[in-house]
Order: structure tokens, then sequence, then C-alpha cells
């Protein structure tokens, strides 16, 4: 349950951050002010985002997510669909870097899917999900 419950989850997330078009825009107001509040600005959240999941060992997810517990974001890494993961993080911004997913066009090159894949993130959606996640909290906040 684990193992296929998260993989459906990460999965059905996944679709949706990534714009459809391949024009993913910029963070949107609450994503960049709270990114900034936490990782002190967007290049070291970008740099960390990326180290984390291109430094996964076999397969398994870069995460964004929103401790419901401590009110701030986290960059985590996530061992095949469910391991490593903390409780009360709603994921807000997903990379799968399982082979799957890059392997045909990247071969083994993972950090040049995950470069790529950066562009074309839907920040629409990923402000959508992480205000949903707060429920408000952030507002009070900024
Ligand atoms: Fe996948």
């Amino acid at each position: 349950m684990a193992f296929n419950g998260s993989g459906h989850i990460l999965h059905s997330i996944y679709w949706t951050i990534m714009a459809p078009k391949g024009q993913g825009g910029k963070p949107l107001e609450y994503t960049q002010k709270y990114i900034n509040w936490y990782f002190g600005n967007f290049d070291a959240f970008k740099d960390q985002f990326i180290s984390a999941s291109n430094d996964i060992q076999g397969s398994g997810w870069g995460i964004l997510g929103y401790n419901t517990a401590f009110l701030r974001l986290e960059v985590l890494q996530c061992e095949k669909h469910e391991n490593l993961s903390i409780w009360g993080t709603i994921p807000i911004l997903v990379c799968d870097v399982w082979e799957h997913a890059y392997y045909l066009k990247y071969q083994n090159n993972r950090k040049d899917y995950i470069d790529k894949w950066w562009t074309i993130i839907n920040w629409e959606t990923v402000e959508q999900r992480l205000l949903n996640a707060g429920q408000g909290l952030l507002r009070l906040f900024f």
C-alpha cells in the first residue's frame, strides 16, 4: 500500500506540475516569497532541489514539500515512492528520477533531464498547491 499508493500520488502530482506547452514561466507571488523566506533566495532553493534530486540513490523523487507540523517548506529525497519521507509533509513540487522518466531521451544523464524538466515547471499549479497546503496560513506571514 505504501509503495503503490505513494507512487500513484506522486505521479498524479507530477503530471500536473509540468506546463503543457513547455512554458513553465516563473514562480508566482507566494511561492517566491515563501521560498525566499525559507531558502534565502530562489537560486539557493533551485540548487538544493536539483542537487537533492540528482543525488538520490537508485529510483526515487526529489520533492519540495510543505510540512504542516512545522509550517515550512522542505526539500526531501524520496527513495522508491515512499522511503525517507516525513510525517505531515504535503508534496508541492515533485521530480520523478526513476530511470523510466528519462532513460529513453537522456540515457543515464539524470542531471540533464532534471535541468530540462526544470524549464517546464508549471508554477501556477505549484502556487495553487502551496496555497492549498497552507490553507491560508501563508497569507498570515506575508
Ligand atoms: Fe515514474
